[in-house]
């Protein structure tokens, strides 16, 4: 939904000044020669990452671990005494998926851009409660420039939490911290690390973040309902009235 009316957005953002420019440009086209030159602006940050589709085997040959996403790493370090930030996506087609399920961990590593990043989730399932959750993140990346590799671990995050049998998933994008220096902008996620049947995902249990976006409407919806509620009976009161009068007379 939001990425049809962003999309649209995106398009009114793009084709109005282009009608504009032409507009402008057939005014001037007697004035000046024309250009050859476009009137879009550079993009900073990196488009929206690809999805990929990441998946690892258990023992019997089947997936124990499943997890579609697009993933955008945000970093930043020091270089000449100025902190640089630098954005890049993870390009599935060049990403490999290792690591290990495990009864109530589950590791999965992805490795990419020939061995200069790796980069690893470790789920852990609570088996009292059912319960799992993406507990640790680590980053190993060889930067543009820098000499030190980039090494980041967080063994104390709480994000991509689900239930035994159910995937995670989450529509709109979330930003998962994971230090100072390093995030991840994670886009259209469904996950699953424990009780996959078969090469199959489990019932999608929605982030909150989706939930919130689909209230706005009903919100909405509500309000106007409610609106159109008191205008009708404002106006049936207002006709008994009006006719009670006519009566007494
Ligand atoms: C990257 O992270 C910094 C804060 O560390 C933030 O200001 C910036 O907006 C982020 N960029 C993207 C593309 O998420
Ligand atoms: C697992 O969940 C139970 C019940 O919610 C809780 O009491 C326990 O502390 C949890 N165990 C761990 C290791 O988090
Ligand atoms: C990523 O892992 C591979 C294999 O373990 C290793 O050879 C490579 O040096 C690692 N890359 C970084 C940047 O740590
Ligand atoms: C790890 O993540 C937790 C939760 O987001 C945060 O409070 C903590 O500061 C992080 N630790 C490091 C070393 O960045």
């Amino acid at each position: 939904m939001t990425q049809v009316s962003g999309f649209r957005s995106w398009c009114l953002g793009v084709t109005l000044p282009l009608i504009l420019a032409a507009a402008l440009h057939q005014g001037f086209a007697t004035v000046a020669p024309p250009t050859a030159q476009t009137t879009v602006a550079p993009q900073k940050d990196p488009e929206r990452p690809d999805r990929g589709t990441y998946r690892l085997n258990g023992t019997n040959g089947t997936a124990c671990l499943l997890a579609n996403m697009g993933l955008q790493l945000n970093m930043s370090f020091v270089f000449q005494e100025k902190v640089v930030e630098y954005v890049v996506n993870i390009q599935p087609n060049v990403t490999k998926a290792s690591g290990s399920c495990e009864q109530e961990r589950a590791v999965l590593l992805l490795t990419t851009d020939g061995e200069k990043t790796n980069l690893s989730f470790v789920f852990i399932l609570n088996s009292t409660s059912t319960k799992y959750h993406l507990s640790e993140v680590s980053l190993n990346a060889t930067l543009p420039d820098v000499k030190d590799p980039l090494s980041v671990r967080n063994s104390s995050v709480d994000f991509l939490p689900g239930t035994m049998g159910h995937s995670y998933m989450c529509r709109e994008q979330q930003t998962m911290i994971v230090s100072q220096n390093f995030s991840i902008n994670a886009f259209q996620v469904q996950v699953q690390p424990f009780g996959l049947k078969g090469d199959q995902f489990g019932a999608a249990e929605e982030c909150q973040l989706d939930e919130d976006d689909m209230l706005i409407p009903i919100i909405v919806g509500a309000a106007l309902a409610g609106l159109v509620l008191v205008v009708l009976l404002a106006y049936l009161i207002g006709r008994k009235r009006s006719h009670a009068g006519y009566q007494t007379i």
